[in-house]
Order: C-alpha cells, then structure tokens, then sequence
C-alpha cells in the first residue's frame, strides 16, 4: 500500500511546485493557466466557474465536473476527496455561502500547501471564510462520524490502493441523508496488459480505475444506497484527446484497432446514506 501513496504523492507533489514534465494531466501546464482551462472545460467547467476561482486551483487534474450535479445548498458541509490545489473545494464554498463549509483532503503535502495559499486569496476575493485543507489520506477521514451533508471527488479514487477503505469512510463521515457525487474513471472491461502495469497509466488516473460492478459492490457494503452512474464519454474523449504526452503514452501502449473508450470511461458515481 505504501509504494502506491508514496508514488502517487511523489508526482502529486511535482505537479503542484509546476516541476513536473511527465507526470499528471496537462503535464506540460501543470500550473494551470490556458491548457488547464481547455482540459476543465472540456470535462464540464464553465468557462465562468473558472474565472471566480483563485488563479493556480486549476492544474488541469479532472475528469468531470461533481459540484455541477451536486445540487449544493447554502448551510452544507462538504467534503472533497483528494482536492489538489482547491478547484472544487473553492466552486462548492461559493455555493455552500458564509453558513457552511468545506473540506478538502489531499495527502501531497505541495498540493495543500497550494491549496492554502488559494485559500487566502480566495478570502481576500470573497470575504468567505468557508474552507479547510487538511493533510491526511482519504482512506482515514479526519473529520467525526455523521459529520458531512455531502462527498464530492474529482479524479482521485483510483489512485487509492484500497477503494472499499474509502467508501467505508465516505458512509460513516456522511450524515444519515446525506449525499456522494463523485467523479472519477472507471472500467468497461478490464485494461489490456500493455497499459495495465504503466507507472505513467496509474498517475494518469486509467490504471487504477476499477470496473463499475466491483465499485457498486463497495459502495453496498458500505451501507449506501441510491447507487447511480451517469458515464461521461465526452469528458474521457476531452481527457484523451488533450495532447498531453502522458496520456499519448498510453494511447501508443494500447493494442491496434481499440479504442481507449472501449475499456474506459469518466462517470459521476451518485450515492446516498440512508437516514
Ligand atoms: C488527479 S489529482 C485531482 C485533484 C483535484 N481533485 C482536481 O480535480 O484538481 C489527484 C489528487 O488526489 C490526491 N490523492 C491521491 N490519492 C490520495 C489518497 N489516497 N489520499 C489523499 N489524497 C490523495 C493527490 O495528491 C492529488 O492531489
């Protein structure tokens, strides 16, 4: 389990000082600017959303949009696992007003450290006072039982080694009624063998994808219900297509005559926690 953190965080860490040339989404802008803008928007930002966001909380890193489906009101708390630099965090602390509040999770000390330094300037733009970053990982939650009114994530659950830890925490944080919008990669089929053992498929979010069946089994074990999955193919197609030589890498690793879209796909994973 550690290897994988510690790789993950490792080329997390080199994105987020804007040092890395090969690891991540959009490597050659990873920190942020027009790339990252193209990338967010063609997996569902609006062009609006980005522009109240603080400068630097967009690396490029998504692969769908979770607060727009969401339905966020003023006075929740939400929780964002794996919030990078702070995208999501901060377009849910604008929804979530003065009254409520979010956290983001994320493990790669550069990237809280980012994301903190988002945070001021976002304060200074808004004059809210709404969100903490907390340096921890996501399959130990620092945050009480029945605590969060809703779970948003962004590209980050297969990056984990352990996805039923996860989903166990997501239940026992969330309060009973309150709601999961995640989104994330997921398998059609299982992944070629050519890509399947790629450093460069892992970090870039693909390889460590689960199918959709093993995932419904978690979240059901967890003790959630209401269990969706509305897929996003344009949005992986915006990922794929983006240029960026990470994912060329693994487009050249896949067998002739397929289509990354055969095996994958984004979606936004809906639960809720029975009350
Ligand atoms: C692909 S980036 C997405 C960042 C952000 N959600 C966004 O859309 O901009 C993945 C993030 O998840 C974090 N991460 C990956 N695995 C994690 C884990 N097990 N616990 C906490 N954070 C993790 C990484 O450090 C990184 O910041």
């Amino acid at each position: 389990m550690n290897s994988i953190h510690d790789t993950v965080k490792e080329a997390y860490g080199r994105i987020a000082k804007g040092a890395s040339s090969c690891c991540g989404p959009v490597s050659s802008c990873c920190g942020g600017g027009g790339e990252a803008d193209a990338l967010a928007q063609a997996v569902g930002y609006s062009a609006d959303q980005l522009a109240a966001i603080p400068e630097g909380a967009n690396l490029g890193l998504s692969c769908g949009n979770p607060t727009a489906l969401a339905e966020l009101k003023p006075g929740e708390v939400v929780l964002d696992l794996g919030s990078g630099a702070g995208l999501d965090v901060f377009i849910a602390a604008a929804k979530v007003g003065a009254t409520g509040h979010v956290h983001g999770v994320d493990m790669t000390k550069e990237m809280v450290m980012k994301a903190r330094q988002n945070a001021a300037a976002f304060r200074r733009r808004t004059e809210l006072d709404n969100v903490t970053f907390h340096h921890a990982q996501i399959e130990a939650i620092p945050l009480p039982d029945a605590s969060v009114d809703v779970v948003i994530s962004n590209c980050v659950l297969n990056l984990s080694p352990d996805q039923p830890a996860v989903w166990r925490e997501i239940a026992r944080v969330l309060k009973p009624g309150g709601r999961v919008s995640i989104s994330d990669i997921v398998l059609r089929q299982p992944l070629p063998e050519s890509v399947k053992d790629m450093v460069e498929a892992y970090v870039g979010c693909i390889a460590g994808a689960q199918l959709l069946s093993d995932i419904e089994g978690w979240v059901k074990a967890a003790g959630l219900a209401d269990w969706r999955v509305e897929a996003k193919d344009a949005a992986f197609a915006g990922m794929m297509d983006s240029g960026d030589p990470l994912y060329q890498s693994i487009l050249a690793a896949l067998p002739a005559g397929v289509k990354p879209g055969d095996y994958a796909t984004s979606a936004i994973l809906h639960a809720v926690k029975p009350r």
